[in-house]
């Protein structure tokens, strides 16, 4: 008997502490929320300040430093000159835009010793959040039971819009209405977007991308993974296009730095802006997801991937033309084959599918219930079961088809003959519209490597041809086959040596001079024969099945989500990320990845010298850091024990797009950058688990030591607020 009490306390002092780490780890918040929902937690992990304090329509608050960079990162302000932290590889492509043999900022890196350096980027916005505020009643107001779906989206569609309209009449803001719980709430956002954003500085890729794909998603990290750059405004201090007479951002907020770091079990939050989860996919969407999508997005990924490092390593400019294209196919690839393993390892697919069974018991019960949601798991099964073989279709079609990138290019020139064709053209439009595409080949070549494209058609349209089922095969693949007979590489050898496109100056050449009929050069040329067939098989026999299928589960997802809160009442539910700014909180944490493995939940500079090998690109250490480390010239960056810190996990809840998230401590002040998160608990998009889930952060101490010891950039060090 006592044994039996015993145990029985301990299974119930378990399950209550799990349920509770469950509780504060799991979730993505909405910031007007917090204070009804978060904040007596947030503070009882630890927290100093106020939900008002981070969130607040009534004075300035952190959410005023915080802003959604381009259109898939965030960004912090450290500085009342609107100075900007973000990710390097967030900043990525605009120090590669920048970019050549010549001024290599991608390899050596950039700083600008004073503001008149500072370089522009034509098209990247930053965008900052105003207000926010519940609409769904307003939404909902326009929609009754009788509607088809159609006639309901069409219906949110115009209500939204007229919402938005009005909520910024007579400002300069931006506004739009999102959809929380699939369409079971809706939030309006009200935003201002800054559009002269400048770089500042940039490590050296073996820091800014140190560990480069290698350690990509894993854990232990060394990564600088930092960019700066500085918002202008006109001298009214508003948004404005670039200017040479704009200037720096005043901002309400910026936030303050500490150099204390975080110690295990210290409370930390992540404040961004998160892109995508799926937290409620049924068991039919995640057995796609991890047994057929993605494994078929990885396997042509892993030739792609072959194809393109090869060439890299053996050409500087290659790498200088492929690295962030590079960068993003293997970021996808790498995350989706942690995201399988994660899945399988959680049973997610089986959990699901008992959470399914619970559900329909719960339905059972009730005629009501029954009447509703009786039929919804059925749906789900035939609407995915239908959306298989489309969504199969459609990897083949981006992963395969549009791989080659002379493909998409090609197809490009569609609106040039369509021009041409139309007998309302005139001779002066066509001509007109040929130079504008003659300005727009020096951004396409740029980038571009006619051999190791040419390698990429060879591999991925053969894939493309024996893997994709041949009720989805291009047209012009039967004709390909019968005069090649699966030979791909001749194939290839053929378009690259006629094709028009395979280079700037054939292209050139041929919009010289252009004549209207001169479309029918085109219209035989072989890679857009290939281009055209691809993108008619995807327009008539892929995309709109696709949508309306997609439409279908949407619904259904409206339903289930709306009858799961009503079958868990006492569940606190969070939305799924949806790119609209939330914070996730937890504490800084170690954690066990597998049997006899624990690992530390920080790393120091002494990993970076171990990682040190001079012959492997994403391992070669930049001499003066390595001269720095020797004389351990830390200056005031060092944590207590004397180590330079560089990375930390915490169980902040997080996922792409919270690159370059302030992490912040209990007082609200920035003690990193998020930048990942770790291999084991890639899943946490779909599935979420409290002892794997890890966030990955670059300690702001080693960003500050980059800037300051490394870079010399005190200039920059003296705009910030630090607190020792
Ligand atoms: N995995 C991180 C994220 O999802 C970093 C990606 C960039 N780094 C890289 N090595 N590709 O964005
Ligand atoms: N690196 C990701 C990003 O660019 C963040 C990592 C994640 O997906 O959690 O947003």
């Amino acid at each position: 008997m006592k044994l039996f009490r015993s145990r029985f306390t301990v299974f119930l002092i378990i399950s209550l502490s799990f349920y509770s780490v469950t509780k504060a780890d799991e979730g993505m918040w909405i910031p007007m929320l917090l204070e009804q929902l978060n904040q007596k937690e947030m503070q009882t992990m630890g927290m100093k300040i106020t939900a008002e304090d981070i969130y607040s329509i009534n004075h300035s608050s952190l959410k005023d430093a915080i802003l959604l960079f381009g259109s898939g990162c965030t960004a912090e302000i450290v500085s009342n000159q609107g100075l900007i932290f973000t990710n390097h590889h967030c900043g990525y492509s605009s120090i590669q835009s920048h970019s050549s043999l010549e001024k290599d900022y991608l390899t050596h890196g950039f700083w600008a010793m004073k503001q008149s350096e500072e370089l522009t980027n034509p098209g990247l916005t930053a965008t900052m959040l105003v207000r926010m505020e519940d609409v769904t009643a307003k939404v909902l107001a326009v929609v009754n039971t009788t509607m088809t779906e159609d006639q309901r989206d069409k219906a949110i569609e115009k209500i939204s819009k007229e919402i938005a309209q009005h909520a910024v009449k007579g400002t300069h803001y931006a506004a739009s209405v999102k959809p929380f719980y699939y369409g079971n709430q809706y939030y309006l956002f009200v935003t201002e977007i800054f559009k002269d954003i400048r770089l500042v500085g940039a490590p050296p890729s073996n820091i800014g991308k140190f560990g480069g794909d290698t350690d990509n998603w894993m854990w232990p990290r060394h990564t600088g993974d930092f960019s700066v750059f500085r918002i202008y405004v006109g001298k009214d201090n508003m948004p404005a296009d670039y200017s040479a007479s704009n200037v720096p951002y005043q901002p309400k907020k910026h936030l303050e730095i500490s150099l204390k770091g975080a110690e295990k079990n210290d409370f930390t939050f992540v404040f961004g802006y998160p892109g995508r989860t799926q937290q409620f996919l049924t068991s039919h969407a995640v057995d796609l997801t991890s047994n057929y999508d993605n494994p078929a997005r990885i396997k042509m990924r892993d030739k792609r991937l072959e194809i393109i490092a090869n060439d890299m390593n053996n050409d500087r400019l290659i790498r200088i033309q492929y690295s962030a294209k590079y960068a993003g196919i293997a970021n996808g690839w790498k995350k989706w084959m942690g995201e399988d393993k994660g899945i399988q390892r959680l049973q997610a697919v089986t959990k699901k599918k008992i959470l399914e069974k619970e559900f329909m018991e719960w339905v059972s019960k009730d005629e009501k219930r029954k009447s509703e949601y009786g039929n919804l798991m059925n749906e789900f099964a035939q609407t995915y079961q239908k959306l298989k073989p489309y969504t199969m279709a459609n990897v083949y079609f981006s992963e395969a088809g549009l791989a080659p990138e002379i493909i998409r290019f090609a197809y490009g020139f569609k609106k040039l003959i369509d021009k041409c064709k139309d007998k309302n053209s005139k001779a002066e439009d066509i001509k007109q519209s040929a130079d504008a595409f003659q300005k727009g080949l020096a951004g396409f070549y740029k980038n571009y490597n006619q051999n190791t494209d040419k390698k990429i058609f060879a591999e991925l349209i053969k894939l493309y041809y024996q893997d994709c089922d041949k009720n989805f095969h291009p047209a012009i693949f039967s004709k390909i086959n019968s005069k090649y007979k699966g030979d791909f590489s001749q194939y290839a050898e053929d378009v690259y040596r006629s094709s028009i496109f395979v280079s700037q100056e054939k292209t050139a050449e041929f919009l010289k001079n252009y004549k209207a009929k001169d479309y029918k050069k085109i219209e035989k040329d072989a890679a857009y024969q290939l281009a055209l067939s691809i993108y008619d098989n995807y327009i008539t026999n892929i995309q709109d099945n696709i949508i309306a299928l997609n439409d279908k589960t949407d619904s259904l997802y409206r339903i289930y989500v709306k009858a799961l809160m009503e079958m868990q009442p006492g569940k606190r539910f969070y939305p799924d990320a949806n790119l609209t700014l939330r914070v996730a909180y937890g504490k800084v944490n170690d954690y066990y990845p597998r049997d006899a493995v624990h690992y530390l939940h920080y790393t120091t500079i002494e990993g970076i010298m171990q990682k040190e090998d001079s012959s492997i690109y994403d391992y070669v250490v930049e001499p003066k850091l390595k001269s720095l480390y020797l004389a351990k010239d830390y200056g005031r960056y060092a944590n207590k024990a004397g180590e330079l810190p560089v990375a930390f996990t915490a169980t902040n809840h997080t996922t792409g797009g919270n690159s370059g998230s302030p992490v912040l401590n209990a007082y609200g002040q920035l003690i990193g950058l998020n930048f990942d998160r770790n291999w084991e608990g890639t899943m946490s998009d779909i599935i979420y688990d409290p002892s794997q889930c890890r966030n990955i952060t670059l300690d702001i101490r080693y960003c500050l030591f980059i800037i300051d010891k490394f870079a010399g950039a005190g200039n920059l060090i003296n705009e910030m607020t630090i607190k020792d």
